[in-house]
């Protein structure tokens, strides 16, 4: 399975940090954000990646990772999103990186205390269809900055919404996913979202609408370091203290 890292958008909740530099080059404990989202794929066996990224200071990446040997990447390549027009929009432009195999996808700003592996080793085991990681969140507010799963009685997902005013569960929908390559299919019949973005959610829940979506509940911390100035810091004191990918 190829990986896909997603590290473009404008990184606008870490104003004035982001004017700067690209948010995944911001330090977590003591390497830049994006080396944790590497090691996290590197663990779960994935060594062939592309770095899809944009704005001013896309070539720092280069000068960080090189040709990924050292991070202990086999095959490293890059893909630039010309605006930040949604993760959806990026992950297209991995079209043909994956030719035709399927992916594993993670948002760069994610970081979690737990390797992904035994998600990635379930999707390796039947390759169909989306799978994706959920998190236990219980704080409402917290919930309406995430996509949140509609859990059915017998624990299907129903339904993703996203950003939710009202949360119809206590998880939250990770940015790390899992796609056969019919996702190079639905990512052109989508429409931009009210925030003028191409959605992941919209994605997933076109694999929901397939009775194609499996999913896995992680365990340990979760956390999103772009979501806000606290959030990049109470992911900074969770890694300094604890270390992250851990199997
Ligand atoms: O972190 C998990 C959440 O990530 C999920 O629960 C949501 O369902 C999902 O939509 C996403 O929400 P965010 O609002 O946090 O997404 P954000 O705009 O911060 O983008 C997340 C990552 O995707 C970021 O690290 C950079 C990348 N990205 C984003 C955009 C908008 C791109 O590469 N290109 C883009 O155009």
């Amino acid at each position: 399975m190829k990986g896909v890292l997603l590290a473009g958008g404008t990184g606008s909740r870490l104003y004035p940090l982001t004017r700067i530099t690209n948010k995944h080059l911001l330090p977590i404990f003591d390497r830049p954000m994006i080396a944790w989202a590497i090691e996290a794929l590197v663990n779960a066996g994935i060594d062939e990646i592309m770095l899809v990224t944009g704005g001013t200071h896309a070539g720092e990446f280069l000068r960080l990772l090189g040709n990924g040997h050292a991070f202990g990447i086999d095959r490293l390549s890059y893909g630039y999103q010309e605006n930040a027009g949604g993760i959806a929009e990026a992950l297209g432009l991995a079209e043909r990186f994956a030719d035709g195999e399927p992916v594993l996808v993670m948002l760069a700003d994610n970081v979690m205390e737990r390797s992904i592996k035994p998600m990635v080793d379930a999707f390796r085991a039947e390759p169909q269809g989306a799978r994706i990681l959920l998190t236990p969140v219980e704080e409402a507010e917290h919930l309406r900055h995430l996509g949140v799963p509609v859990l059915s009685t017998d624990g299907r997902v129903e339904r993703i919404e996203e950003k939710p005013e009202v949360p119809a569960s206590h998880f939250g929908v990770t940015g790390i996913y899992c796609y056969d390559a019919d996702v190079f299919r639905i990512i052109p019949t989508l429409t931009p979202s009210g925030r003028g973005e191409l959605e992941i959610t919209d994605v997933n829940n076109h694999y929901v609408d397939r009775g194609e979506m499996a999913f896995d509940v992680l365990e340990g911390f979760w956390g999103d370091a772009g979501e806000s100035i606290d959030a990049y810091y109470t992911v900074n004191d969770f890694v300094r203290a604890n270390g992250a990918n851990r199997s």
